[in-house]
């Protein structure tokens, strides 16, 4: 629950993708977020209050005047139970009003007494969104210290096409998740490695295992979260990219060597968690293999590169994080590793506590010794790998340590 204790104020104005505020109301107290909905007056021309009420569990603001205000001071009681206030869809009226300072319904007063961040997600027309007016809006409101996110391009309610399309439910979850992230990792970039490799035997088969890449992806979308550049070198898994993560694809372990190889220089930070294949084949055939060709097919194996122990090795090589996962004596074999290979942080996990799962189970082997995390869904893993990591590269640089 990454939202868990979160009080946000969800500021809801005149807009077709006012619907979309109803998926992104769901999404935000699945991740255990408190919600309190207000909506301005044509906001509720689109979508009722009734609908927001019965997805957040509480009573829905529209008015200033509202009696069911104990005090009449809802503008203040509001903002002050607030973490922070979203405004989706914000209209290009409602960053007009921001923008002067005006504090005419109680969704702009509300805003203009706040005591705590305020994000707004645009959503309008292409030709709105471009008018001078409204860009002079923006700079204002960015000038203001507020965050905007989106808007996003693509074909707009209206059938034109072009920059004003809100962005989606779970783009706006991903931003405030990502908002609330300490910046741990600013300035850093992290190179990494995730999911499976395939090792083509003939144009249709291949040897692969069943690494899903969900771990791999959840530091990715950890790391980019702590406002690292992300580039994810990622064999063939199904897995969305994690926002604000360049995705590089790779099929074979040599294509991910090469790819790894080409960026390494410039990484701050190296992770490798793909489950490489440890060996391919020597001669990949060109054509399908036909079973009537009678007796059982010799396929010839060659040992693959190790692409961690391969970064480690380069002079002045990124801070080298792998990955041991096995099935027995998790210890003695994942601080070898990290002799053996050479890199100064070991995640180590049994395979029967996690592979191919939502949730996992893991230890960090260093040269101080082993840190058990508690066992916690993959996304907590990987925000507490980041926050150890971030710690381990300060450390680092303090003492001067290579
Ligand atoms: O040697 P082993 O496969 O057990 O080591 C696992 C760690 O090494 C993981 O971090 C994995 O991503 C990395 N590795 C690699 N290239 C290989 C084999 C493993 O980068 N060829």
């Amino acid at each position: 629950m990454e939202l868990q204790g979160k009080r946000i104020l969800l500021g809801i104005t005149g807009g077709v993708a006012a619907y979309k505020a109803a998926s992104l109301l769901r999404l935000m107290t699945g991740a255990g977020a408190q919600v309190q909905v207000v909506m301005t007056g044509p906001a509720t021309r689109f979508v009722t209050p009734v609908t927001f009420q019965a997805l957040s569990g509480r009573p829905v603001y529209v008015d200033q005047w509202d009696p069911r205000m104990p005090n009449n001071m809802a503008h203040i009681d509001l903002s002050r139970e607030a973490d922070a206030i979203l405004v989706a869809p914000a209209s290009a009226n409602f960053l007009a009003r921001v923008a002067q300072g005006l504090a005419d319904d109680l969704l702009t007063t509300l805003v203009l007494a706040r005591d705590c961040p305020l994000l707004v997600a645009p959503a309008m027309n292409r030709q709105m969104w471009e008018n001078p007016a409204t860009r002079r809006n923006v700079a204002s409101l960015r000038q203001d210290g507020i965050e905007i996110f989106g808007p996003a391009a693509g074909v707009q309610a209206c059938g034109e096409a072009g920059e004003g399309r809100m962005l989606e439910p779970g783009e706006l979850l991903e931003s405030l998740l990502a908002f609330f992230t300490p910046k741990l990792l600013a300035g850093r970039r992290v190179l990494m490695t995730a999911g499976p490799t395939f090792e083509a035997i003939d144009p249709v088969r291949g040897i692969t295992n069943l690494s899903s890449g969900r771990m791999g992806y959840a530091i990715a979308q950890a790391a980019a979260r702590a406002g690292s550049q992300v580039t994810l070198v990622s064999g063939p898994v199904s897995l969305p990219v994690p926002q604000g993560v360049e995705r590089i694809p790779v099929l074979s372990a040599l294509e991910m060597h090469a790819a790894v190889m080409e960026r390494a220089a410039r990484a701050d930070v190296f992770i490798g968690v793909a489950a490489v294949a440890d060996y391919r084949v020597a001669a990949v055939a060109h054509q399908k293999l036909k079973k009537e060709l009678g007796g059982l097919p010799e396929i010839r194996l060659l040992a693959n590169p190790d692409i961690l122990a391969d970064v480690a090795a380069l002079p002045g090589a990124p801070f080298c994080v792998g990955f041991a996962a096995e099935s027995e004596n998790l210890e003695e074999y994942a601080q070898r590793k990290r002799q053996r290979k050479n890199v100064p942080l070991i995640v180590g996990n049994l395979i029967q506590d996690g592979f191919g799962g939502e949730d996992n189970r893991v230890i960090l082997f260093d040269d101080q010794g082993s840190h058990p995390l508690p066992p916690a869904s993959k996304a907590e893993l990987a925000r507490q790998l980041i926050e150890y990591l971030a710690r381990l590269l300060e450390k680092r640089e303090c003492t001067g340590s290579t």
